[in-house]
């Protein structure tokens, strides 16, 4: 038996903006999706059940790109600490553990590019051709990560992707930017509404409104410019200036109506124990974040609001074979 995992992702700048071609920051969180693959006489089976293709289109791909037709089959278990479809990447690190455990079965050593490549078309065949390899990315290579339409000079280039998608072709350049030391001193606290609100509908409601509204595609570029702020900010460990950045890309977010009463309230509760606070991700309900050196209050805070809290230390290992 081979098992593999891969981190979630929380998006800390430049979500919805990305859309427009500006740039993005997300980091790994410490919750992991887990992929264990054991031979198996009959046929493919997920937790117990026969492999369900239109249920499962990212591991189907990632069966015919990896093993192809005539593979030996197997029973594949998944195991998810993240909480499901709440923005969190849980389908992006399905899908690396999922490449790094085939990859692993055929003999093929642990290539994080490849596996991020493979990770990437497999949602992009999830979803209609247009999938961001900025999940994909966090989940396989851990850390940070920043993706923008070019090559940055504040952080480690790692690799280009293109994507032929409906709208024609997109690139990306996809970066890792290096931590300071002092980052161990800090944590960040998820908190999630328990709302599930589908990213494709908020998005389609802020291409409404900025149609009706172009001025407020100023709003987008300041996004953009945060993200890149918050790359130094964080390069040169000034933790402070990370969260007010947070502070305002919240409120730009909710100027453009892509948050909700709840994700407002626990934004405005966390802060009171926190570096910064925003909503991360889609919105609309969802996860928000906060930047802070006492996870305890915070967590304790967003609880009593009736969120249900993850505690993650700033970043996460890449994807990594657990054993084999
Ligand atoms: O799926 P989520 O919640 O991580 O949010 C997606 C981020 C968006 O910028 C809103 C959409 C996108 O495709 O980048």
């Amino acid at each position: 038996m081979v098992t593999a995992s891969a981190a979630g992702k929380a998006i800390l700048f430049g979500e919805h903006a990305v859309v427009y071609g500006e740039p993005a920051l997300a980091i790994a969180i410490d919750a992991r999706v887990s992929v264990s693959l054991e031979p198996c006489k009959g046929d493919w089976k997920i937790d117990g059940y026969p492999l369900d293709t239109s249920r499962h289109p990212h591991i189907a791909y990632l069966k015919n790109a990896i093993l192809g037709d005539d593979s030996q089959n197997y029973s594949i278990q998944i195991n998810s600490e993240l909480f499901p479809a709440a923005g969190l990447g849980s389908s992006a690190a399905l899908s690396s553990a999922c490449s790094a455990a085939m990859l692993s079965t055929i003999g093929q050593p642990l290539d994080p590019e490849k596996i991020s490549a493979l990770s990437h078309l497999a949602e992009a065949a999830a979803q209609a051709g247009r999938a961001s390899p900025t999940d994909t990315s966090t989940a396989t290579l851990g850390g940070c990560v920043f993706v923008s339409d070019k090559k940055e000079q504040s952080s480690e280039w790692r690799y280009t992707r293109s994507l032929e998608t409906p709208e024609g072709e997109r690139n990306w350049e996809v970066h890792s930017v290096t931590l300071p030391p002092s980052v161990n001193d800090l944590w960040l606290v998820v908190g999630y509404t328990g709302i599930h609100s589908p990213t494709g509908d908020m998005v389609a409601g802020l291409a409404e409104l900025l149609a009706k509204h172009p001025e407020k595609m100023t709003d987008i570029s300041r996004m953009g410019e945060l993200a890149r702020n918050g790359v130094d900010a964080l390069s040169n460990g000034d933790f402070t200036m990370v969260g007010q950045l947070m502070d305002e890309a919240h409120q730009l977010l909710a100027g453009v109506g892509v948050s909700c009463k709840e994700l407002d309230d626990m934004v405005e509760v966390a802060r009171r124990s926190s570096l910064g606070a925003k909503m991360t991700g889609a919105g609309g309900g969802g996860c928000m974040l906060a930047l802070t050196t006492n996870p305890e209050e915070t967590s304790a805070a967003l609880e009593m609001r009736g969120g249900r809290v993850l505690v993650t230390p700033f970043g996460a290992p890449s994807v990594r074979i657990e054993n084999s």
